[in-house]
């Protein structure tokens, strides 16, 4: 069974992606907006946050250090850690992300790859204490990588933090439940700039549908629009 899953995005009303490029506001400022975010994140009561490769890239830091030869690896998963009360999840198809340990903000890592990544990328994640799930197909069904985690780890609800091109994805593939966009008295406004949610060229329309659940005001001028994403009615 798949994983409920609930996008949240900490976001300008133009849809900025970067809280570091903002406006100032005398409501709040950008950590008080991230504490609001984090109050809607306990909110959502998952046990699992999950994002993207180069989102986890730039929270993990880790540098390549393959384990040297001869090692043993497993697949399609090893769970390094099945006891864990939470779970930070990678969507990293290639193997790209290098990790320091095997939680980050006290979270027990796992990373869904895809299957050609080679052995000795899963050779350094296991030596890390980092668990990893690969998907039995060339065709990488994130779908199907979450149902495993739902059955080997019992994770039934997760939360979805981005960036832009995993929310888009997910959205695309119909897997997501819900958004929850924390809208903060702010603006970028530069051109060109990167928005919450993107789908290359050819965007979401047609692809799902979002129905709107609440409309919270909270602290610091902050509100949360809180949608159901659908599949598409036609
Ligand atoms: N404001 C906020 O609250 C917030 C939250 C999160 C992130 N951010 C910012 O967002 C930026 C990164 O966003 P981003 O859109 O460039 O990258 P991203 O979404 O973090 O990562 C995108 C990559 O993830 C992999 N991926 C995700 N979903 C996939 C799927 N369904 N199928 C296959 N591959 C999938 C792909 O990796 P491969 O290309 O390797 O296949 C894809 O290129 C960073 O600057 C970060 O700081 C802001």
């Amino acid at each position: 069974m798949k994983p409920y899953i609930a996008c949240l995005m900490l976001t300008s009303p133009d849809g900025s992606l970067h809280p570091s490029r903002w406006t100032k506001s005398p409501d709040g400022d950008r950590s008080d907006f991230s504490k609001v975010c984090d109050k809607v994140r306990e909110g959502l009561e998952c046990q699992a946050w999950m994002v993207g490769r180069v989102t986890m890239a730039e929270m993990a830091k880790g540098v390549p250090h393959a384990p040297e030869s001869p090692y043993e690896v497993e697949r399609p998963w090893h769970f390094a850690n099945r006891e864990a009360k939470s779970f930070g999840i990678a969507i990293d198809r290639s193997g790209a992300v290098h990790y320091k340990g095997p939680d980050l903000f006290g979270d027990h890592v796992v990373a869904l790859l895809g299957a050609d990544v080679p052995d000795i990328y899963l050779a350094e994640l296991a030596a890390d204490g980092v668990s990893y799930v690969v998907a039995e197909s060339a065709d990488f069904d994130v779908g199907q990588l979450l149902g495993v985690l739902n059955r080997e780890l019992g994770i039934q609800r997760i939360v979805l933090e981005g960036g832009a091109a995993t929310n888009g994805a997910l959205l695309a593939s119909g897997l997501v439940d819900e958004l929850n966009f924390i809208i903060a008295p702010a603006l970028e406004a530069r051109s060109g700039t990167d928005s919450v949610v993107e789908f290359g060229t050819e965007g979401l329309a047609g692809k799902v549908e979002l129905a709107l659940l609440e409309c919270q005001q909270l602290a610091h001028g902050a509100v949360n629009l809180r949608y159901a994403a659908i599949k598409p009615s036609v």
